[in-house]
C-alpha cells in the first residue's frame, strides 16, 4: 500500500511495530519496486535506479505512530486482525489527529463500524481493503458504514483512482464482496480435500484451466495463509454459527495447529478410493 501510494506521488509515513518488522518491510517494498521498474525500464538501469530512488525517497519509516499522526492527512491500518488491538490503535491516535484525516482499515474480516467504534470520527471513517500482491492487484473495495459521511466516501474514492485502483464500494458485511466470495470456496476445495474426492494438485489444475482463476483454491489459501484463512473462517464462525458457508474445516484447523503452511504441495494430500 505503500509502495502503491509513493509510486503515485503521495508522502508516505510506514509505521511498524518494531525496527526490525519496519526494515523487513522497507526491504520487500525494495524488492517489488525493482520488479516494477525492470517492466517499465526495460534495459535503461539508470532509469530503473531512479525510479526506485524516487519512489523510496517518498516512503519514511517510523516506529512511533503517535509522532507521526499530527501531519497525515489518510491513515491506512493494516496491523493484526484483532479488534482489541485496533481498537487500542485507533483511540491512541484519535485525539492526536488533525480533525480532518480520514482514517481508515485494511481488515480482511472484522466489522468497520465496530473498529470505528472507540473514535470521535465515525464519519470519517471507511474501509479501504486492498488485495495481494497490491502492485498487482487492481481492485480496492471502499466500504462505508452508516457513519461514512458523504464527504468521506468521496475522498477515500479519489484516493483510491488516484492510486490507479478500479474502485467498488460496499457495505459494511462480512469479507465485503472478495472475501465473502473467496473464504468459502477456499473452505469449500479444502473439503473436498477432507472427503478424499480429489488430490490438492487436482483441484487447483481443475479451477485454473477449468474456471480460469489464476491460482488454484488450495495454493491461493497457501498464498493468503492457512492460518489467516482459518482466522477468518473462525471469527465469522463464532460471530455468526448459523451460517453454513462460515464452517471451520477439521483439516484447516489441524494443519494450523501443526503450524503447516504449504497445503497445495501436501504430499498426504491425496485422492482416498
Ligand atoms: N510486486 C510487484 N510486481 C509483482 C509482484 C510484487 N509483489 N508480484 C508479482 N508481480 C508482477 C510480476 O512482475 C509479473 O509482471 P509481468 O507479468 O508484467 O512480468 C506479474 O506480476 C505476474 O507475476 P509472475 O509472473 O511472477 O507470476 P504469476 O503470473 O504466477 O502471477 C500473481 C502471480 C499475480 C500472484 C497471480 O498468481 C495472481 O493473480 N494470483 C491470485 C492472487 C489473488 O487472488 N489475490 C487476492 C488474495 S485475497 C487478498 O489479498 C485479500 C485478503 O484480505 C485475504
Amino acid at each position: 500500500m505503500s509502495q502503491v501510494a509513493a509510486t503515485s506521488g503521495y508522502n508516505v509515513t510506514l509505521v511498524e511495530v518494531n525496527s526490525g518488522l519496519l526494515e523487513n518491510a522497507q526491504k520487500n517494498i525494495k524488492k517489488s519496486l525493482e520488479r516494477v521498474a525492470k517492466k517499465q525500464f526495460k534495459d535503461n538501469d539508470a532509469g530503473q535506479k531512479k525510479f526506485v530512488d524516487e519512489v523510496s525517497q517518498r516512503i519514511i519509516g517510523s516506529v512511533d505512530v503517535k509522532s507521526t499522526i499530527k501531519s497525515t492527512d489518510l491513515v491506512i491500518e493494516a496491523i493484526i486482525e484483532n479488534i482489541k488491538i485496533k481498537h487500542e490503535l485507533f483511540s491512541s491516535i484519535d485525539s492526536l489527529a488533525p480533525a480532518h484525516t480520514i482514517f481508515a482499515s485494511n481488515t480482511s474480516s472484522l466489522s468497520i463500524a465496530e473498529i470505528a467504534s472507540v473514535t470521535q470520527r465515525k464519519d470519517r471513517f471507511g474501509g479501504l481493503h486492498f488485495f495481494n500482491p497490491v502492485p498487482v492487484m487492481k481492485l480496492l473495495e471502499i466500504i462505508r458504514t452508516a457513519d461514512t459521511s458523504e464527504q468521506t466516501y468521496n475522498a477515500m474514492k479519489s484516493f483510491g483512482e488516484s492510486i490507479g485502483k478500479a474502485c467498488i464500494t460496499c457495505k459494511d458485511t462480512p469479507g465485503f464482496v472478495v472475501n465473502r466470495l473467496l473464504v468459502p470456496y477456499m473452505a469449500e476445495a479444502v473439503r473436498l480435500l477432507e472427503r478424499g474426492d480429489a488430490s490438492a494438485r487436482d483441484i487447483d489444475t481443475a479451477m485454473k484451466l477449468g474456471a480460469g482463476y489464476p491460482m488454484g483454491p488450495l495454493e491461493l489459501a497457501d498464498y493468503v495463509g492457512l492460518d489467516t484463512t482459518h482466522h477468518i473462517l473462525k471469527g465469522w464462525n463464532e460471530k455468526f454459527p448459523d451460517e453454513p458457508l462460515f464452517k471451520v474445516n477439521p483439516m484447516l484447523e489441524k494443519l494450523v495447529s501443526e503450524g503447516k503452511t504449504k497445503m497445495s504441495k501436501e504430499g498426504s494430500l491425496s485422492v482416498k478410493n
